[in-house]
């Protein structure tokens, strides 16, 4: 079955010095919990320093977007290689503050995902509606058209597909406090997997784990973690405090 996988998404937070502050109570508090997968995301700055702390502990460490190509002339870009040799085992793509604020269009997101694939890390692949998409009975069209363009090319190993996670992000549910419901979250999760069967088999979806993210908070995340469909949590503002993510840590145990 599905490990259950908790990330937490920093964004534009943390010097190196906050960064390390934060990953040791982590290390110091997430050292006896078994059962869960767990990774942070860093600003790029603070990578390097992160993953040296994390060295002799289960926490990953993920970059939070690269570019497609691997090296060359793209000034301010960072590639996925970049991200391993820093300590990155995994990368986000497609997070809908790139799609909306710096054109990420699903096109670039499919080659990044697979650039992240290629450079031998996880990627964890987001998609998610707006207010408005979702008010005019689009969210299923949405997810569809953003998961056909965003998705990596994968050969279809048992590796591969413990390598690529979704994350389902409705656009209205992030950093506004207003979450999903968990009836919510559970249909788009299981759309998703449907999606996931046509394109990559029954055993291939049911190895993908799909997280729920968008206000995720220790009050929800329990009721959050138990549908079938949701298999962990990409955390935005909960992530930042040490005490917060690690109740959302301990709450997507398995039962
Ligand atoms: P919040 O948890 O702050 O809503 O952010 C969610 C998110 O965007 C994680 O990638």
């Amino acid at each position: 079955m599905r490990t259950p996988f908790v990330v937490g998404n920093w964004k534009l937070h943390k010097t190196v010095s906050e960064a390390l502050t934060l990953v040791t109570e982590l290390k110091n508090q997430l050292a006896a919990i078994k059962g869960v997968a767990v990774a942070v995301a860093p600003p790029f700055t603070a990578l390097t320093s992160v993953a040296k702390r994390l060295e002799d502990s289960a926490i990953g460490v993920a970059g939070q977007n690269c570019h497609w190509e691997s090296k060359g002339a793209f000034t301010g870009e960072v590639s996925a290689p970049l991200l391993a040799d820093a300590g990155c085992t995994w990368c986000i793509v497609g997070h809908s503050e790139r799609r909306t604020l710096f054109g990420d269009s699903s096109a670039a997101v499919g080659k990044k995902a697979s650039a992240v694939l290629a450079a031998g890390l996880g990627v964890i692949v987001c998609i998610g509606e707006t207010e408005a998409e979702r008010d005019a009975g689009r969210t299923f069209a949405v997810l569809d058209e953003q998961l056909a363009g965003s998705l990596p090319a994968l050969a279809g190993s048992e590796q591969d597909f413990a390598r690529l996670v979704v994350a389902y992000e409705p656009v209205w549910a992030i950093g506004t406090g207003r979450t999903a419901s968990t009836a919510q979250a559970q249909e788009a999760h299981a759309h998703v997997r449907k999606r996931l069967t046509e394109r990559f088999g029954g055993a291939g979806a049911g190895a993908i784990r799909i997280q729920y993210g968008g206000s995720v908070k220790p009050s929800n995340a329990e009721s959050l973690m138990a549908e079938p469909d949701i298999d962990g949590a990409l955390v935005g503002g909960a992530s930042l405090e040490a005490a917060d993510f690690v109740a959302i840590v301990k709450a997507a145990r398995p039962k």
